[in-house]
C-alpha cells in the first residue's frame, strides 16, 4: 500500500496506531551516500518536510542501482518499516524493490546545501523541492482552504467574478489591455471595444450583494503597477467580501475575524512548516514568527482604528521629535506611503492598525462620502478602511460604497471617469441599494504576513513583476 510519509510519521507518534511493517512509498531523492556495505538516501515526498530515510544494501544485485541515484531523482520503494527508537528518525525503510523512473541530471541546481531565496527565484521551477518552498506553498494551500472556509461557515456565497472587463475599477489606470489586434482600433477588436485585464472585482460583487446579501471573489487580479518593490506584483491573488445591510464597523469587524481566524488555522495545521521557517526567518525579531501569530490570532480585544487625521497629527509629531521620512511633505491630503504606514504600525501602535476616513481625492471613485465636518468643510472624507500590519504596510483596503446616485455621478466627474461602461453600476443605486461595504486583501501579503517572508516573488509559485516574466 502506498503511504505518504507525512502520514508514516503522524502514525508513529500515535502510540494507538499500528505501524504498518511493509510500505510502498513516492517521492524524490534528496540525498544519497552509501559506503560498501551500506546505502542511505533522504527521501521527500511533498507531504511534509519530513524526509524518510531509507536504506540499501549497496552490493545486492536487485538494489535497482540505487548507489547511483542522484539527488532529485525520482522513485518509487517498497520496503520494510523498522523502527530506530535510539536514532535520530523514529524509523527507516529497508529497501525490498525500488523503481527508479528518471535519474536526474548532475547540473540539477537544487543541491542539499543552503541556497538563497534570490537564487531559488531563478529557478522557479525547481523550488519548491526545498524545504523553505515546500513550506510556504503548503501554507499557502491551508491558508486559501481557510479563507474559503471561513466564508463559507460565514454564509458567504463564493462568487465568480470576471477576469475580462470593460471597467477599472480602481481608477487607477493600471490594467493591463486583452486584445486581439495590432493596433489600437479597439472598436474592431474582439469585444468591439477596449478590454482589460481585471483590477478588482468588487463592482461586480456588488451587483450580486444586493441579492445574496452576502458574497465574496476569490481569484487573481492584474495590475499594471509601476512600482517595483517587494510587495507588488503585477498578477497576485485577492480575496474581496461584499456584504449588505453593513457599515464601516461591520467591515472592520469582519476583516480582523478572518485575520484571526485564518491565522489560527495555519498554527493548528502547519506547525512544522511555520517551526522551518521560524528558524530561517531572514530578519530576527526579538518575537518569533510563531509568537507573533499566537499573539494576533489570541488577540481578545480589536485592532487599533484610528483615523487617517490622527494619522497625520501622529506623523508629524513624530518629525517635530526629529523623526525623518523619504517621503517628509507630511500634510492633511497626502497618500500615505509605505513607510508612514510601517512607521504608524511598527513604531506608534505597535499592532495591526485600521486608518479609516481618508480623504477623498486619493481614494477610489466609489468610496461613500462622510458627512461634511463642519470645522473643516474642505476636507472631504470617504468612509474607508485599510489595514495597516508590522513589516508589510497595506494588507487590507476596503470601504463603505458610495449608495446615492447623483453622489456617484458627481463623483463620475470628480475622477474623470470617461464612457459608459459604468452605467449599469451606477443603475444599481436606483433599485433598491442596500448599503454596502466590503474589501480586498491580498492572499501574498497576508502570506508574506504569515510566513515572515519579505518578498512578495517568494510566495506565489509563478511571480509576474515588471521587467520578469519567465516560467
Ligand atoms: O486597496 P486595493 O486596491 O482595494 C481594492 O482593490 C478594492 N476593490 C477592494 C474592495 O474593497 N473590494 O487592494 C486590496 C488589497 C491591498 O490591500 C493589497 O493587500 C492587495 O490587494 N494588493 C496587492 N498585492 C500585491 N500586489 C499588488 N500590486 C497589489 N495591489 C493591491
Ligand atoms: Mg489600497
Amino acid at each position: 500500500m502506498i503511504y505518504t510519509i507525512n502520514n508514516l510519521f503522524i502514525n508513529s507518534n500515535d502510540k494507538t496506531k499500528k505501524i504498518p511493517t511493509q510500505v510502498t512509498v513516492n517521492g524524490w531523492v534528496r540525498s544519497n551516500r552509501n559506503s560498501k556495505k551500506v546505502g542511505f538516501l533522504d527521501l521527500n515526498d511533498g507531504s511534509s518536510i519530513n524526509n524518510l530515510q531509507v536504506v540499501y544494501d549497496p552490493n545486492l544485485e536487485n538494489n535497482n542501482n540505487l548507489t547511483n541515484v542522484t539527488t532529485g531523482s525520482a522513485v518509487t520503494i517498497t520496503g520494510n518499516l523498522i523502527l530506530t527508537p535510539n536514532a535520530k528518525q523514529p524509523f527507516e525503510l529497508k529497501v525490498i524493490t525500488a523503481t527508479v523512473y528518471n535519474i536526474c541530471a548532475n547540473d540539477y541546481p537544487i543541491q542539499k546545501k543552503e541556497h538563497t531565496n534570490e537564487f531559488l527565484r531563478e529557478h522557479a521551477h525547481l523550488r519548491v523541492r526545498t524545504n523553505t518552498f515546500l513550506s510556504l506553498f503548503r501554507i499557502r494551500d491551508q491558508v486559501s482552504w481557510s479563507i474559503h472556509k471561513f466564508f463559507h461557515d460565514n454564509q458567504f456565497i463564493y462568487l465568480h467574478s470576471p477576469l475580462i472587463t470593460a471597467n477599472d475599477a480602481e481608477g487607477a489606470g493600471e490594467n493591463f489591455i486583452v486584445t486581439t489586434i495590432t493596433n489600437d482600433k479597439y472598436e474592431k477588436d474582439f469585444f468591439g471595444k477596449k478590454a482589460s485585464l481585471t483590477v478588482s472585482g468588487q463592482l461586480n460583487a456588488e451587483a450580486y450583494a444586493q441579492s445574496l446579501q452576502k458574497v465574496y471573489t476569490f481569484g487573481p487580479t492584474f495590475r499594471a503597477e509601476k512600482s517595483n518593490t517587494t510587495r507588488h506584483a503585477a498578477e497576485f491573488w485577492m480575496v474581496e467580501p461584499e456584504f449588505t445591510f453593513s457599515n464601516l464597523q461591520d467591515n472592520i469587524i469582519l476583516a480582523q475575524k478572518v485575520i484571526k481566524t485564518v491565522i489560527r488555522d495555519v498554527l493548528n495545521n502547519c506547525n512544522s512548516e511555520l517551526k522551518f521557517l521560524e528558524q530561517k526567518q531572514e530578519t530576527k525579531n526579538e518575537q518569533s514568527l510563531i509568537e507573533k501569530l499566537e499573539k494576533i490570532a489570541n488577540f481578545k480585544s480589536d485592532f487599533k482604528v484610528i483615523t487617517y487625521t490622527k494619522v497625520i497629527e501622529l506623523l508629524l509629531n513624530a518629525q517635530k521629535k526629529g523623526k525623518k521620512f523619504e517621503f517628509n511633505e507630511i500634510k492633511w491630503g497626502i497618500d500615505l506611503q509605505s513607510e508612514h504606514e510601517r512607521y504608524l504600525c511598527e513604531e506608534i501602535t505597535k499592532q495591526p492598525t485600521f486608518v479609516i476616513n481618508y480623504p477623498q481625492t486619493i481614494k477610489a471613485f466609489y468610496m461613500k462620502l462622510n458627512p461634511i465636518d463642519s470645522n473643516h468643510p474642505q476636507q472631504k472624507t470617504v468612509a474607508a478602511m485599510d489595514l495597516l500590519v508590522p513589516g508589510i504596510g497595506e494588507l487590507i483596503g476596503g470601504s463603505v460604497r458610495e449608495d446615492n446616485y447623483e453622489q456617484l455621478l458627481k463623483n463620475k466627474t470628480q475622477f474623470k471617469i470617461e464612457g459608459n461602461d459604468l452605467q449599469w453600476y451606477f443603475d444599481l443605486r436606483k433599485y433598491g441599494y442596500a448599503p454596502s461595504a466590503g474589501f480586498g486583501l491580498g492572499l501574498e501579503r497576508f502570506l508574506m504576513f504569515i510566513t515572515g517572508i519579505n518578498n512578495i516573488r517568494d510566495v506565489i509559485p509563478f511571480p509576474r513583476t515588471p521587467n520578469n516574466l519567465l516560467f
